[in-house]
This record gives C-alpha cells, sequence and structure tokens, in this order.
C-alpha cells in the first residue's frame, strides 16, 4: 500500500502541475495582471518585508492616494519602499520625534508624480520632484546617479541603492530600498543623527519599547511592530493550510 502511494505520488504530482498549467494558460486564469485597480499595499504586502512602511502609508493616507492618483494621473507614479530593516536601523524614536505632519511629508517623500523605469533614473535630470515637493520645485527632491546599470538614490543626508522592484509596470513602479529615505531639509540642518550607531538585533526591539513607552502619544512604529508578528503568523498559517491541502489531494 505504502509502495503504491509512494509511486503514484509523482504521477499524480505531474497530472496535477499539468493541470495547473492547463488552465492557467486558460484566459479567464487568476493573476496579478493589469486588471482590476492598482493596490499599493497588496504590492508590498506580496513583497513581505515593507510592515513598517505600511503601516506609515496607512495612518498617513498616503497609501489610499497613490491608489487614486495612478489610477487617475497620465504621468504614472515611482514609490521607494524602504524595507522593515531600514526602519529598524533609525535610531530609536526617529520617527516619534517627527510631528504628525513630518510624518506625512516623510512618506510622501518616498512617492514621485512620475512613473520611471530603472533606465530612466539612471539618466533622470536631478532633483527629482516627490510627492513632498508640493508646488515647490525646489525643495524635497530626490537626486539619483547611475553606474553600471546601478542606481543610487540621494536625500542630501542619506544616500542608498535602489534595488530590485516589485512592480514596474506603468503606471507604477515600487522599488524597494534599504534605508528610510530621510530628507535633507528635515534632517540635515538638525543634529538628530537618526542612524544607529550599531545596529544591535535582537535587543533593539526591547529598548525601542522602552523610548516608545516614554512617548506613546505619537507611536508610528510600535503597533507596526506588533502587526508584523501577526501577518507573519497568518502568514505561517496560510503557509501550513496550503501544505495541508496539497497532502490531502496527494492521497
Ligand atoms: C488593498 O490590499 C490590502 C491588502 O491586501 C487590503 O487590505 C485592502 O483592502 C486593499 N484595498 C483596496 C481598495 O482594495
Ligand atoms: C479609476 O479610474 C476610473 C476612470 O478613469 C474609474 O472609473 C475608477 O472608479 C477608478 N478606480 C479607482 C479605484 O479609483
Ligand atoms: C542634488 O544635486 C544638486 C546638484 O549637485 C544639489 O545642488 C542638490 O543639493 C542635491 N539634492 C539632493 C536632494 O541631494
Ligand atoms: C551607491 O551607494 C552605496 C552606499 O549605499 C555606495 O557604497 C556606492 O559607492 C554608491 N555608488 C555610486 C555609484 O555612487
Amino acid at each position: 500500500m505504502a509502495i503504491t502511494r509512494l509511486t503514484l505520488a509523482p504521477l499524480l504530482l505531474i497530472a496535477a502541475v499539468i493541470l495547473s498549467t492547463e488552465t492557467s494558460a486558460q484566459p479567464a486564469a487568476p493573476a496579478p495582471g493589469p486588471a482590476g485597480p492598482i493596490n499599493l499595499t497588496a504590492i508590498l504586502e506580496k513583497g513581505g518585508q515593507f510592515t513598517t512602511f505600511m503601516h506609515l502609508l496607512k495612518i498617513t493616507q498616503v497609501g489610499e492616494q497613490v491608489n487614486i492618483q495612478v489610477n487617475s494621473s497620465s504621468e504614472g507614479m515611482t514609490v521607494f519602499a524602504p524595507t522593515d530593516n531600514a526602519f529598524q536601523n533609525l535610531k530609536a524614536g526617529t520617527l516619534n520625534k517627527l510631528s504628525a505632519d513630518e510624518q506625512v511629508k516623510l512618506v510622501l517623500y518616498h512617492v514621485s508624480p512620475k512613473f520611471y523605469t530603472l533606465d530612466d533614473l539612471l539618466s533622470v535630470s536631478n532633483p527629482v520632484r516627490t510627492q513632498a515637493s508640493g508646488r515647490d520645485n525646489g525643495v524635497y527632491g530626490l537626486n539619483f546617479t547611475g553606474e553600471a546599470n546601478q542606481v543610487n538614490v540621494s536625500t542630501g543626508y542619506v544616500e542608498t541603492r535602489v534595488s530590485n522592484a516589485l512592480r514596474s509596470q506603468r503606471p507604477l513602479a515600487v522599488y524597494v530600498v534599504d534605508m528610510v529615505l530621510l530628507p535633507g531639509e528635515m534632517f540635515g540642518e538638525h543634529k538628530l543623527s537618526p542612524i544607529a550607531p550599531a545596529p544591535k538585533s535582537p535587543s533593539t526591539g526591547v529598548s525601542d519599547d522602552d523610548t516608545k513607552s516614554d512617548s506613546t502619544k505619537k507611536a508610528a512604529a510600535s503597533p507596526a511592530d506588533k502587526s508584523a508578528s501577526g501577518e507573519r503568523r497568518v502568514g505561517l498559517g496560510f503557509g501550513f493550510g496550503l501544505v495541508v491541502l496539497c497532502l490531502k489531494f496527494l492521497f
């Protein structure tokens, strides 16, 4: 019995693969294609390491704004999404020290009101406007420099690489950055030095929470931390469910 199951399993698997490729070849197959409205949160969620940025997009309502504007603007948009790691590398309390308006500005600074491919960014004329620039062209811009297909972005205060794209089709491009783009206008003159001197990986969460309980009003990052673990748990559950489902299908 066990032997027949073992020999059957690969056959069933092949059958399943054939079936699934056949169904996905159908035009009605569900796919993250261009159909339907663009949802920035859904794109970031799939990326799996953007819980803090997603949280900020939500509390500042910039995420919704992007979804609406990307649908209505002919220029498209580009979003630079800092990883959770990028936020963890900020000195504890950096976000909490910002006023609500400054938090909005910081998030808007990660969004440009134009669609750029990586090639565009290699040769774009600086500075590039962001949503934080508003009508004032000279401020809250980003500078891009390229060398051998590697694009760097500079805020005048920090510089980092523009890494892979979570999405690169018109009208929305979403690129991963491994530093939070701290605007020179906000951090340059001040001596906030928001980059932590030495990122201590497991203990930062504890010290973070300590400082946050002091300033509970503008807690921007701590709720994200909580939802982060929650979402991870949901993710695990979903993965496990899939495995169970596959096993059931096979036997
Ligand atoms: C966008 O996606 C997120 C996460 O999948 C979901 O919670 C939200 O309801 C979606 N928004 C819209 C407008 O569909
Ligand atoms: C996108 O724009 C179209 C018209 O251009 C409109 O009908 C649709 O409701 C918009 N969708 C969203 C999610 O705003
Ligand atoms: C961008 O580059 C220009 C010219 O080099 C410089 O004047 C400006 O301060 C830079 N801005 C940023 C945000 O780096
Ligand atoms: C891009 O930025 C990184 C730091 O993140 C730096 O090491 C590298 O030299 C920069 N590259 C260019 C072409 O400026």
